[in-house]
């Protein structure tokens, strides 16, 4: 892991008008992920991740704060520039895969390569799928395949224009066991070859405890989880009323 930054974030602030009045999302977050890192967020539902997410994405903007994306002060950019710098250094895996019902695997992959001008874009799109284990579902579409086979694909597709920041929003939410090792496995190695910095918002322990580092989201404030805090929630006790057994 290198001494350089790739995200620096400076008492970021998200506020949002609603019907009761102004609603303060994001807190004062600060926090800094040195380029090749790997960082999950945890946190109760509705507590910011997925806000923060959108904000070093530069898919959202600030209501105050800065964040610096691979030496870039986001702030400084307009839409346009935003937009190129996305194309350029970011991807984005969702829970629910995201990809485009009317095309199939390869083109899916290849639809991001393609966008940034990539010449041999299929070529391209055929070696990741291959690294994810898909060389056998190339022409399938997204109905046809499982929900850990769409996840891959959108790995392949994540990683297709080598980003500098992968962002993940509970990658693994809608995958059973099996296919959430898979999917974390594939998105460590990726990362580890490639030196992109993965910062991924999480609800499993298991993947969450393979980052470098653990973050805790409470409230829209953001702080450091110690390796001890992580151990002791994945060993407390599932409560029987929390698996529907009341
Ligand atoms: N555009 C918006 N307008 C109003 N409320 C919002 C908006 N976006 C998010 N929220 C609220 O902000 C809180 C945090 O949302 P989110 O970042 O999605 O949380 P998480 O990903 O941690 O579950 C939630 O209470 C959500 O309802
Ligand atoms: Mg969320």
């Amino acid at each position: 892991m290198s001494e350089i930054s790739a995200i620096t974030v400076k008492a970021l602030v998200k506020s949002v008008a609603t019907q009761e009045g102004e609603l303060t999302i994001l807190n004062g977050i600060n926090m800094d992920v040195k380029q090749g890192q790997s960082i999950a967020i945890l946190g109760p539902s509705g507590s910011g991740k997925s806000t923060l997410l959108g904000l070093l994405a530069a898919l959202d903007s600030p209501s105050s704060g800065e964040i610096i994306l691979d030496g870039v002060a986001l702030h400084s950019l307009n839409e346009e520039k935003k937009a190129a710098l996305r194309k350029q250094k970011v991807s984005f895996i969702f829970q629910s895969f995201m990809l485009v019902d009317t095309l199939n695997a390869l083109e899916n992959v290849m639809l991001p390569a393609e966008l940034a001008g990539i010449n041999n874009a299929k070529e391209k799109a055929q070696s990741m799928l291959e690294r994810v284990g898909l060389s056998h579902r190339l022409t399938h579409f997204p109905n046809q395949l499982s929900g850990g086979e769409q996840q891959r694909v959108a790995i392949a597709r994540a990683f297709i224009c080598e980003p500098k920041v992968l962002f993940a929003d509970e990658p693994t939410g809608n995958l059973d066991a099996a296919n959430s090792q898979k999917v974390a496995d594939m998105l460590f190695e990726l990362n580890r070859e490639s030196d992109t910095t993965l910062v991924l918002v999480t609800h499993d322990l298991a993947l969450a405890k393979r980052c470098e580092r653990q973050l805790l989201m409470n409230s829209g404030e953001l702080s450091e989880d110690s390796e001890m805090e992580t151990q002791k929630r994945a060993h407390k006790p599932v409560s029987l009323h929390s698996v529907g057994v009341s």
